[in-house]
């Protein structure tokens, strides 16, 4: 098994936290997105106990809200000790929605609306994570309106590729995020912030790619950030307190992929840090991560109901199920791997070469190709493993199909966080 919450049990079905996956889909329905809360939690726990040991007081985790965001999440993070990066007045509205404390997040973007950037200051948004200079001028302005000094991170490139997805990776210069160091832009971008009355200068903010499953990338950015720091401490007098890396751990998708010690990347950054702000006498800053992926997509199952087998002689064959691209885009967008289990017959000899198939007219809504199935009957049940990241958050109406339920398990029990969409949602809008 991928994971240690998931397991098998008498009867041969998929258990999740403990409980049976053929039970799950028959209370609540399928397709359903499945979450493990106590497996959140313990992800959680992973970054604010290592940070805290240790990072310089005042560390924090944040979530990163794009990987999932709904109401019933912000109350496990609250509680959790976690801060939360949100991207737009939808994701900012879903976590006050949630309780979550408005000086808690930080407010990221490329293109940040004057709505936006209204409705965060009135909403008392504890932190901007200022991405170019004319937001900059904006911010300035509109917090300067309401008599307030905002606090903010200012966003910059260090350059760093990762070795990553191309398409996921924004540490780069060549991107549309944070303005660059190596061009000089960003000390320009730095001295011009400095000038802004109604702006409190914290640090800085980078980020340089997703599904990165060791702290060297992380170690390379700081080293960047740091002589980028040390430079501007002499020119412009100014230190930085915060250091936001982003976030970007990665998780096992499949068997092949490696196990990530998050507390032993922790540390090393940590002690990365150390070194380097001790070689340059440069006071130690406080560390923020943005993990999203690692904090959630582990502890997410997607349950799916087999309605067909469809075998193209001399080619391959088909299992469809009744969700596909609208509940889980990655395949088609990424040709993301995942693993793919029969939760109903868990014991059967996985000896079907098959590919897994949605139900949306387009010959490119595949979960996953070529992989091995028991021989599978019409309401048969499969589970999509570690779709808790950028699944809900990316899924469509396409098609016209309801979005799933997301039920969230917690010590052995479900409840529903999320319901299903009912036709009557699908025209809500519709005037
Ligand atoms: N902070 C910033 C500024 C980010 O841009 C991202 C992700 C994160 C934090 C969280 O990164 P994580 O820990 O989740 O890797 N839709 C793609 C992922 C796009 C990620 C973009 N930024 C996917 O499905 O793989």
């Amino acid at each position: 098994m991928l994971y240690e919450h998931l397991g098998i049990n008498e009867k041969g079905h998929l258990t999740i936290g403990g409980l049976d996956a053929v039970d799950l889909a028959a209370e609540f329905g399928a397709p359903l997105y499945v979450l493990d809360e106590d497996r959140v939690r313990a992800n959680c726990r992973r970054y604010t106990q290592a940070m805290g040991q240790y990072m310089p007081a005042g560390s924090q985790p944040l979530f990163a809200g794009k990987a999932l965001c709904f109401k019933g999440l912000y109350p496990v993070l609250k509680e959790e000790g976690m801060g939360a990066d949100v991207v737009s007045p939808g994701e900012i509205y879903t976590a006050l929605a949630g309780g979550f404390p408005p000086e808690q997040l930080y407010f990221h973007g490329n293109n940040k609306t004057d709505e936006d950037i209204q409705y965060a200051l009135d909403q008392g948004v504890g932190h901007f994570i200022v991405d170019n200079p004319l937001e900059l001028a904006q911010l300035n302005h509109f917090a300067g309106a309401r008599g307030r000094r905002q606090k903010v991170l200012l966003r910059v490139t260090p350059g760093i590729d990762p070795h990553t997805l191309q398409a996921i990776n924004t540490g780069r210069i060549d991107c549309q995020f944070g303005v660059p160091i190596e061009t000089g832009q960003a000390a320009a971008f730095v001295a011009e912030a400095l000038t802004m009355e109604h702006l409190e200068v914290e640090g800085f903010h980078s980020h340089i790619g997703s599904q990165i499953f060791e702290a060297e990338p992380f170690c390379d950015a700081v080293d960047i950030l740091l002589n980028f720091a040390q430079d501007l401490r002499e020119k412009l007098g100014f230190t930085v307190q915060v250091l936001n890396l982003g976030g970007g751990f990665g998780v096992r998708y499949q068997e092949s992929d490696p196990q990530v010690d998050i507390p032993g990347n922790i540390r090393a950054l940590a002690e990365h840090l150390e070194t380097g702000c001790a070689a340059k006498g440069y006071p130690l800053p406080r560390i923020l991560l943005e993990p999203g992926r690692s904090i959630v997509a582990d502890a997410g199952v997607t349950l799916y109901q087999v309605g067909g087998v469809k075998t193209i002689q001399g080619y391959r064959s088909y299992v469809t199920v009744n969700g596909g691209m609208t509940d889980n885009p990655r395949y088609a967008l990424y040709q993301s791997p995942y693993t793919v289990l029969p939760a109903d017959r868990m014991d059967d000899p996985a000896d079907f070469l098959c590919s897994v198939a949605g139900r949306c007219c387009e010959s490119g809504d595949l979960i996953q190709e070529n992989i091995h199935l028991p021989q599978m009957q019409r309401g048969d049940l499969l589970a999509v493993l570690t779709t808790g990241a950028y699944n809900f958050t990316m899924a469509s109406n396409y098609n016209r199909l309801c979005r799933p339920a997301l039920v969230m398990l917690r010590e052995g029990k479900a409840r529903l966080a999320v319901r299903r969409q009912t036709f009557e949602d699908l025209t809500a809008c519709e005037l």
